[in-house]
């Protein structure tokens, strides 16, 4: 079943989802050469209590036994990344999926960014950083009441492909709300007209995972870490969307502070 929610629990998601992103940002300020993804758990650990009244928490934290208070995924990895001893260098790429939960409502929300910033990185993987981001830009933009959902997971599949990546099919967005995940999932591929149709008050997270190689991926042995199987690097994007009646409304403006006009996405 496909929650819609009231005006009074979209303001609710307005706000966990206004929190999430400025913590999203604050963890992608904190990435720097020389940092090790474990601080940054550490930092997000200190600064999610500084939000609101201090009762905001991890939406990973012990989800399925997870161990960490967010995601990080560096080069071939494409989600799940544990945070730890890693030590981030001049030219990764990495993936932040920063979710949790407020006053009994959920956001989520994912940025991929260049460590020492984007003129460290080839051709390929400034393209793979643009088509991703496209990806979810283009989703946000067709998203409105009455359109059926796989019209947005080919849309997303379609601009993918255009730009010569590929699709991770094995994950999926979901919709979120009083929980992290739920109905309905969220394909980024697919053939148009299928599925469900979005309706007013719908909130789904939007999350394209995308490999600059081949589509197929493999989970690591610590059973968390999902790496494109073809060892090239990967990106993903996110945002939790509210349908309203007039097109989505981005429940985690994390945009407001890494603009459209990033020099990778200018090209
Ligand atoms: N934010 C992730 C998502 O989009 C949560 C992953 S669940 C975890 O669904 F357990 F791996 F953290
Ligand atoms: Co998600």
């Amino acid at each position: 079943m496909i929650n819609v929610l009231t005006a009074e629990e979209l303001d609710r998601m307005r706000e966990v989802g206004r929190m999430m992103a400025d913590l999203l940002n604050a963890c992608c300020d904190y990435v720097r050469p020389g940092v090790t993804t474990g601080e940054i758990d550490t930092f997000f650990n200190s600064y999610i209590r500084t939000l609101g009244d201090g009762t905001a928490k991890s939406g990973t934290l012990g989800y399925c036994g997870y161990p960490a208070s967010l995601c990080i995924s560096v080069n071939e990895e494409v989600i799940h990344g544990i945070p730890g001893a890693r030590v981030l260098q001049r030219g990764d790429i990495v993936s932040l999926d920063v979710c949790g939960s407020y006053h009994g409502f959920f956001g989520d929300n994912t940025r991929t960014v260049v460590v020492g910033g984007p003129e460290t990185l080839t051709a390929d993987v400034r393209r793979l950083l643009r088509v991703t981001r496209q990806s979810l830009e283009a989703a946000v933009l067709a998203i409105r009441p009455g359109v059926h959902l796989s019209d947005i997971s080919h849309l997303v599949e379609k601009t993918v492909a255009e730009g010569g990546c590929s699709v991770v099919r094995e994950f999926t967005g979901h919709g979120v709300g009083r929980h992290l995940h739920e109905d309905p999932p969220v394909p980024n591929y697919g053939k148009p007209g299928r599925g469900p149709i979005l309706h007013e008050g719908m909130t789904l997270a939007i999350e394209p995972m995308v490999n600059l190689g081949k589509a197929a991926v493999r989970t690591l042995p610590d059973g968390w870490t999902v790496v494109s199987r073809d060892g090239l690097p990967t990106a993903h994007f996110e945002y939790t969307v509210a349908v309203l009646r007039d097109g989505a409304e981005i429940l985690t403006p994390w945009f407001e502070k890494d603009p459209w006009s990033d020099s990778w996405m200018s090209e």
